[in-house]
């Protein structure tokens, strides 16, 4: 029997990563789509090497996704390209609008073009609800983006369900909160504080410089998540679903927990530097997954504090 064929935007991020390793021990074919850096980026896959195909491409870039589509013929399509930091959106708004939310577009439309009958996947965002209006945000929450991320993210969530209804295509919102690992961003407030932690540690730094210390969020692992996503895709039919815990801490808990593991006082070292105050803030959010849990059988193994200590003790 021929082997499935996965298709994965952002394979060299810390989602893409873990979703790649997922579907080669489900059997899957992998393709990955990557973009010409300077430096090589491709630490957190060189343990795939000669497992995955790569490709070049870029979701600013339709002609390349059209034929990608087109000579891959993919059976699921994982759309995890993004510039996925909120802070930096700020500073890049037109460019955050085009990848975040064209992006999608494009990709959709690639999909269609190429008259495919593949699964899609779109990474949306707990970003969308921003301003929270319910608590806790569920798929039936309105939206309330308070970053040109979210915005743009809102964007990409309305054109998979528009490219659904539209055209009959298995297109899902799989709407994730926060999820973290070792392989996270550095420049996230999880992995920068567990960073932090090290180097303190090494007596490489006696300061960490951060920003909003009371902003809440619900932290959950990042495997646990991209298992979910694929979840999402064996459904017969196309739906929206959250990924979350359903428990919230603030960037304060999370210092002392990672600060804690490790024997140090937290106040001793971290310093509040406007320079990461955003200009507009989501405060707290915490996610309801009652639904995935019901129809996928998800859950997440992994809670805050073990997920915290995980990534200090991978840091130190
Ligand atoms: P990440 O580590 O920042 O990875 C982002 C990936 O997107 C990288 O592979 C990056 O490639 C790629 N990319 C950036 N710009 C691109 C472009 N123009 N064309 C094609 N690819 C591009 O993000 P992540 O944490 O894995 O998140 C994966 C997705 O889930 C993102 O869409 C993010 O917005 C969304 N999401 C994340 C979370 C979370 O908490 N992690 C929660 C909800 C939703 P380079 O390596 O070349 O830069
Ligand atoms: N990055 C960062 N750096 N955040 C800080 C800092 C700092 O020095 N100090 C405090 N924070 C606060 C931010 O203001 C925010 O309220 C919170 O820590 C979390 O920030 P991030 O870790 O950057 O994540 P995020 O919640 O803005 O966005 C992440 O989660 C979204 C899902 O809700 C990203 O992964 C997005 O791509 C994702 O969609």
């Amino acid at each position: 029997m021929n082997k499935k064929k996965a298709f994965i935007t952002g394979i060299t991020g810390q989602d893409g990563s873990y979703l790649a390793e997922i579907l080669l021990e489900k059997d899957y074919e992998v393709y990955g789509m990557v973009r010409r850096s300077s430096t090589f980026n491709r630490s957190r896959i060189d343990h795939l090497q000669g497992e995955l195909e790569l490709v070049y491409g870029d979701l600013g870039d339709s002609s390349v996704l059209n034929q990608l589509m087109r000579t891959i013929r993919p059976d699921e399509v994982y759309n995890l390209g993004a510039q996925s930091q909120v802070h930096i959106s700020f500073d890049v708004p037109e460019y955050t609008a085009d990848v975040v939310g064209t992006g999608v577009l494009r990709l959709l439309d690639a999909i269609r073009e190429g008259d495919l009958h593949c699964r899609f996947y779109q990474a949306s965002s707990s970003e969308m609800f921003g301003k929270v209006v319910e608590v806790p945000q569920r798929e039936t929450t309105p939206f309330y983006p308070r970053s040109p991320y979210g915005v743009a993210k809102v964007y990409g969530y309305w054109i998979t369900r528009n490219y659904r209804e539209s055209y009959g295509m298995h297109a899902t919102n799989g709407i994730l909160f926060n999820h973290e690992s070792p392989r996270r961003g550095e420049n996230f407030v999880t992995r920068k504080i567990t960073l932090g932690v090290g180097q303190i540690l090494r007596g490489e730094t006696d300061k960490l410089r951060l920003g909003n210390l009371d902003a809440k969020r619900d932290w959950g692992y990042a495997r646990d998540y991209m298992e979910g996503a694929w979840r999402m895709l064996q459904q017969e039919e196309p739906d929206d679903y959250v990924l979350a815990t359903n428990e919230t801490h603030s960037v304060r808990e999370c210092l002392e927990v990672a600060f804690g593991h490790a024997g140090l006082d937290w106040q001793q070292y971290v310093e509040v530097d406007e320079r990461y105050i955003r200009p507009a803030e989501v405060d707290e959010l915490i996610g309801d997954y009652s639904k995935a849990k019901a129809q996928l059988g998800w859950e997440p193994t992994v809670r805050f504090e073990e997920l915290i200590r995980m990534m200090v003790d991978a840091d130190r």
